[in-house]
C-alpha cells in the first residue's frame, strides 16, 4: 500500500477527508483536549455510550454521519487505544499500524486522525511513533502477485495526521521508507536477489542518495585476499560481490564507524546441507545487508555529522563440483587461517573478511548485523535478538539506541574460556566447534571477535529478522529488524565521544 503522511498543525474536524478517526482511550470518551466540533462530539459520546464502545485496542466502530449540507466528513471511525495507564509509547506505534490497516480494509482513500496523546509522551514522540507505526503497518509485499483482489493491488492511502509535529512526522517517513526498503530486499526471492543484484541496487541507490560507493567483484575479492569469503562464494554460479558504502558528513566528522552485514542471498548449508525445512526462509540470510543498506539510505537523508562506513560481504551458499567441503583450509583477509568444519556455519566466514576489511580501513568502532545462528533463535525466540560486544561502552551505546528504537535486543556473553574449542589442529581456528551444539550464538560471536581489536558489537538478528506470520508492524516476512536501531545509534553518536 502506498501511503502518504500529511502532518497538519490544524485540529481534527479543520481538515476536510471523508473519513475522520477519533482515538478512544480505554473505554471511557473524553473529549478533553480533543476541541472536537460539538455537532460530532454530542452524537458521539452518545453513541459510545449506547455501543458500549470499550475502547479495547483495535476495536473499531465505523458511524456514518447525517450530514444536511454535505460537508465534513461522512464517516466517523472510532478506533480503540486500550487502556491509558499500561500504554506505552510501543502501544501507539502499534496503533498506528493497526489503524492503516483497518482504514484500508474499509476501503477508504482518504482520512484524517488526530495524534493520540496519552499524557506520558510528548507530541513530538507520539508524532513520530504513529508515523512510524503507520508507515510499517501499511507495507505490502505484492510485487509478484499478478491477480489479487479488486482494488487492492496499488492501493493508495492519503493519511492527514491532525496536530502533529511536522518534522517528527518527516523524520520518521525517512526511516520507515527504509526499513521497508530493507523489508524488500529479503522478501525478493533468491533467483532475483542474486549477490551481483544486491550490488546493483546498493549501487543505484548510492548513486541516488549521493553516497560514496564502490563494489568487487569475484576477481578483485580473490586478488584482495578475501580467502574467507571467496571459499563460501566458491559453489555458486551467481559469483560475490564486495559491497562498499561511503556517507562522509559536510563538516568534519567527529567519528568513523562502521557497519557490517551478513549477505548471504540464499543459504542452502552447502555440503553440510540444510534439511529441506530448514532452507525455506534462507532467501532472509542477507538481512543483515538489508539492515545496513536501508540504515545508510536513511542516514544520507538525515545526515548527522559522523563518518559511516557500509561493509556487505554477498555471497550464496550452494553445492557443486567447485563448491566447498567440509575439511577445507580457507586464508582469510586477515592471514588467518580457517578449517571448514561445517558448510553451513558460513556467515561468519563472509563477515569476518569484511570485518578485517573494516578495520583496516580506519573504522573507530564496528556494528555487525547477521542471521548468524539457530542457536540465537532458540535462545532468545523470533522477537529478539542477542547483542554480544567486546567492548562495555560499544555494547551500551547500541543497547540504548535499539530501545529508544523499540527493537528488541538482549547482551549474551563472550565466554573466553569457550574459545579453545574454536582451536584447529590443523588451521588457526575452525568455524564450529564440532559436534556439540552448545552455545552456538556465543561460539559464533567468539569466532567473529577474533578478527578485530576494535570495539565489536554483533547482533545476532536469525530470530527477528523474519516472521513466519504478519505481526504487529507489518505482514509475513522481512521486518527491516535493524534498521531503526542503526539510524538511532549513528544519528546519537553525533553527541558522544569516540569510544
Ligand atoms: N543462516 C543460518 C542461521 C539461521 C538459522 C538464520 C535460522 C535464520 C534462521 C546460518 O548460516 C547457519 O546455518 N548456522 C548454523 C551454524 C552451525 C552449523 C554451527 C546453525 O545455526 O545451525
Ligand atoms: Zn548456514
Ligand atoms: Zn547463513
Amino acid at each position: 500500500m502506498e501511503i502518504t503522511l500529511k502532518s497538519a498543525r490544524r485540529y481534527l474536524g479543520e481538515i476536510p477527508a471523508p473519513l475522520l478517526v477519533i482515538g478512544v482511550w480505554g473505554g471511557a470518551f473524553s473529549d478533553e483536549g480533543n476541541k472536537l466540533d460539538v455537532r460530532y462530539n454530542q452524537a458521539l459520546s452518545r453513541t459510545i455510550r449506547e455501543l458500549h464502545f470499550k475502547g479495547e485496542f483495535g476495536q473499531t466502530l465505523l458511524i456514518l454521519l447525517r450530514s444536511s449540507k454535505g460537508e465534513g466528513p461522512r464517516f466517523v471511525l472510532l478506533f480503540g487505544l486500550g487502556k491509558k495507564r499500561g500504554a506505552d509509547i510501543e502501544t501507539l506505534r502499534k496503533a498506528g499500524a493497526r489503524l492503516v490497516q483497518e482504514i484500508a480494509r474499509l476501503g477508504f482513500k482518504e482520512a484524517v486522525c488526530e495524534v493520540f496523546l496519552s499524557g506520558k509522551f510528548g507530541k513530538k514522540q507520539a508524532s513520530y511513533v504513529l508515523a512510524e507505526g503507520a508507515l510499517l503497518g501499511g507495507y505490502t509485499w505484492e510485487k509478484y502477485k499478478t491477480t489479487g483482489p479488486a482494488g487492492k493491488r496499488g492501493e493508495k492511502l492519503r493519511l492527514w495526521l491532525a496536530r502533529a509535529w511536522g518534522p517528527a512526522v518527516e523524520q520518521a517517513a525517512i526511516v520507515a521508507e527504509a526499513v521497508n526498503f530493507a523489508r524488500d530486499l529479503v522478501n525478493e526471492p533468491p533467483n532475483v536477489l542474486t549477490p551481483a543484484e544486491l550490488a546493483r541496487r546498493a549501487s543505484v541507490m548510492a548513486r541516488e542518495l549521493g553516497l560514496e560507493v564502490e563494489i568487487w567483484d569475484e576477481e578483485q575479492i580473490r586478488q584482495a585476499g578475501m580467502g574467507a569469503l571467496y571459499g563460501v562464494a566458491q559453489g555458486s554460479a551467481n559469483p560475490p560481490r564486495f559491497i562498499q558504502l561511503t556517507y562522509k558528513p559536510q563538516n568534519p566528522a567527529s567519528r568513523v564507524i562502521a557497519m557490517v552485514g551478513k549477505g548471504l542471498t540464499f543459504d542452502t548449508g552447502g555440503y553440510s546441507l540444510k534439511p529441506a525445512e530448514a532452507q525455506i526462509t534462507m532467501k532472509c540470510d542477507m538481512a543483515g545487508a538489508a539492515a545496513v543498506l536501508g540504515a545508510m539510505r536513511a542516514i544520507a537523508r538525515l545526515k548527522p555529522s559522523v563518518e559511516v562506513r557500509a561493509y556487505v560481504a554477498a555471497a550464496e551458499n550452494m553445492i557443486s563440483g567447485s563448491a566447498y567441503r567440509v575439511s577445507d583450509v580457507l586464508t582469510s583477509l586477515s592471514g588467518k587461517t580457517i578449517e571448514v568444519l561445517n558448510t553451513d556455519a558460513e556467515g561468519r566466514l563472509t563477515l569476518v573478511d569484511a570485518i578485517t576489511y573494516a578495520d583496516r580501513q580506519g573504522a573507530e568502532a564496528i556494528v555487525e548485523l547477521s542471521t548468524l545462528t539457530g542457536a540465537c533463535v532458540v535462545a532468545l525466540g523470533e522477537k529478539i535478538a542477542g547483542l554480544f560486544a567486546n567492548d562495555a561502552r560499544w555494547a551500551r551505546e547500541v543497547q540504548e539506541a535499539a530501545e529508544r528504537a523499540g527493537e528488541k535486543v538482549w547482551p549474551l556473553p563472550m565466554e573466553k574460556e569457550y574459545l579453545e574449542a574454536l582451536k584447529s589442529n590443523t588451521a588457526d581456528l575452525k568455524n564450529t566447534h564440532g559436534r556439540s551444539r552448545s552455545a552456538g550464538a556465543i561460539m559464533a560471536a567468539l569466532f567473529l571477535a577474533e578478527f578485530t581489536r576494535k570495539p565489536l558489537v554483533h547482533l545476532d538478528i536469525a530470530g527477528p529478522a523474519y516472521a513466519e506470520k504478519p505481526h504487529s508492524l507489518g505482514p509475513a516476512g522481512g521486518t527491516g529488524f535493524g534498521v531503526r536501531t542503526l539510524v538511532e545509534l549513528l544519528q546519537a553518536a553525533e553527541k558522544k565521544k569516540p569510544c
